[in-house]
């Protein structure tokens, strides 16, 4: 593989571009406009700076990434890709409108990955000529530090398309695992009970935010607390990934809890808008 394309310069987007254009792919990431385009850009050159300041990223490797990274706002600009990996908002119709018009533009032999982390490939291939080079990459945030991905087999994908990917991620630096294509593969069928259940505790009044927090960073040597963890990821990529493995089971674990829902509804996202069970507005 030489050229990757990345769809979405967001949160999840600008860090698997990074990544990649920093271990020497050239890498093209497109976004639906310029004012976006320039506030991906601008978080990673803000994380590379940043680690360059704890000795953790070299002038070359930020050399290597001005280099190699490249922007545009339209999905031709990803004809000549290898591997393009989608990483916008987390909706079924919106991911399969990308990748039907994905296998239109791209080679046919060109790699599809998705970097959902609750919808099935299987689904979105149905939208892919050539399904069998659609493909799951799930990455975890932040990007850049956090090692693993998850390389998610659809009913349709080859051996070849799999070993492909675990070798890019492995390029990148990454620790891949594999799995099949069922809701929220390994991490997130774990995690998400988990952070939902520190929502009900809250939502009870058993404990404060803070002190679920504290419980499990200080009595289990989490590196997060789950309600932190939870702002950290999105209040509403949470919910969507509950509702879709609630949809899939009928299991009670995995039903979001009201307060989880009212948030949502209340645009309290989390870090990414400002404000979801703490406040990240800046004074
Ligand atoms: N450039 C390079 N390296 C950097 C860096 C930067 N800008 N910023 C930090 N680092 C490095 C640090 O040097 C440090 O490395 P060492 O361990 O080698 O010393 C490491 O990253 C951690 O940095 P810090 O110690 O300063 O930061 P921290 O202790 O506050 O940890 C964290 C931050 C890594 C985010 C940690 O809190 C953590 O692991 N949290 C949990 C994150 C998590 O669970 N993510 C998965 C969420 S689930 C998901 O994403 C998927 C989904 O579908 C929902």
């Amino acid at each position: 593989m030489k050229r990757i394309g990345v769809v979405g310069c967001g949160l999840m987007g600008s860090g698997i571009a990074q990544m990649s254009a920093l271990n020497g792919y050239a890498t093209t990431v497109v976004e639906i406009n310029d004012e976006v385009l320039k506030k991906g850009i601008a978080n990673i050159y803000d994380f590379l700076e940043k680690g360059k300041k704890r000795g953790k990223v070299t002038d070359e490797q930020i050399e290597a990434v001005k280099k190699n990274l490249s922007t545009a706002t339209s999905l031709s600009a990803l004809k000549d890709c290898d591997l393009v990996i989608e990483a916008v908002t987390e909706n079924t119709d919106l991911k399969k409108k990308l990748f039907k018009d994905l296998s239109e533009i791209t080679r046919p032999d060109c790699i599809l990955a998705t970097n959902t982390s609750s919808i099935s490939i299987t689904e979105i291939a149905t939208v892919v000529k050539n399904p069998e080079r659609m493909v799951g990459m799930h990455f975890f945030n932040p990007v850049p530090i956090m090692k693993l991905v998850e390389v998610i087999r659809g009913l349709a994908t080859t051996d070849a398309v799999m070993a492909a990917c675990r070798e890019y991620a492995l390029s990148i630096g990454k620790e891949p695992i594999t799995c099949s294509d069922t809701p929220a593969f390994v991490v997130n069928k774990l995690l998400i009970p988990y952070l939902l259940d520190a929502v009900r505790m809250v939502q009870d009044g058993i404990a404060t935010p803070e002190d679920v927090d504290k419980a499990m960073v200080h009595g289990c040597g989490y590196p997060m607390g789950p309600i932190t963890l939870l702002d950290y990821v999105g209040l509403d990529t949470t919910c969507h990934a509950a509702d879709v493995m609630y949809e899939e089971f009928r299991e009670p674990k995995y039903a979001a809890p009201v307060l989880l829902r009212r948030m949502v509804q209340a645009g309290r996202w989390g870090r990414k808008s400002g404000r979801g069970f703490y406040s990240y507005e800046k004074k």
